[in-house]
């Protein structure tokens, strides 16, 4: 695969972080950012309305990205289990690597970002944090929105997509073997981002 131009792939769990360096690293650089949990949270959403999960992935149109329902917890479930299918996972790769390509730069965030969608991504990262500190940062969010939820559940739920996430036979969630890892447990995110930057500058003055 021949990247037309500049790819960046982040990796990682639930709440790691991997979405605010995303957002803000497309932002610095001018770069296309596609946040791929989207497409699975809206093939998730389309089976819990009945349909099935193949067949939904196959006839995914961009619209589908932006119901309001994506964000739920009920939702993010159904992603996880509906990304563990094969032809799932087939029907959206397409999607993602012409993303990938664009002229003027591209940023994706996922699980299989920099193993399966990208591997030849100029620039990998591969951002963890302990569970309890997404559960943490993932209830707080929930809380903001006026979602109802306690600590404990956020908790149980973190564990059990990474589980599933992490244990699948197809793409699991892994880091590539030439990813960068940024630990966010004990890091603010802004120095995260930070230090993205300055991977991706240093990336790009020597290719
Ligand atoms: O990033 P997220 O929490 O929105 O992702 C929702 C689910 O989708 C996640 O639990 C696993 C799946 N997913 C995936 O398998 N591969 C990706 N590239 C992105 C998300």
């Amino acid at each position: 695969m021949r990247l037309s131009g500049f790819t960046v792939a982040i990796d990682g769990p639930a709440a790691s972080g991997k979405g605010t360096i995303s957002k803000a690293v497309a932002r610095h650089f001018g770069f296309a950012h596609l946040d791929t949990g989207l497409l699975y949270r809206a093939v998730g959403a389309k089976v819990l309305d009945g349909q099935a999960a193949q067949a939904a992935a196959e006839a995914l149109v961009p619209g589908d990205l932006e119901d309001d329902r994506l964000r739920s917890p009920e939702v993010a479930q159904a992603a996880s289990r509906v990304a563990a299918v094969p032809e799932v996972r087939a029907a959206l790769v397409d999607f993602q690597r012409s993303f990938a390509t664009r002229a003027g730069g591209a940023v994706l965030d996922g699980r299989d970002i920099g193993t399966v969608i990208c591997p030849d991504a100029q620039v990998k990262l591969f951002v963890t944090a302990h569970a309890d500190v997404r559960a943490r940062r993932r209830f707080d969010e929930l809380l903001g929105k006026g979602i109802e939820t306690t600590f404990e559940e956020v908790l149980a739920d973190v564990q059990a997509r990474d589980a599933r996430d992490m244990g699948r036979a197809d793409a699991p969630l892994k880091p590539a073997k030439d990813a960068v890892q940024i630990d966010t447990s004990e890091m603010e995110i802004a120095v995260a981002v930070e230090a993205a930057v300055s991977l991706i500058k240093a990336k790009m003055a020597g290719s």
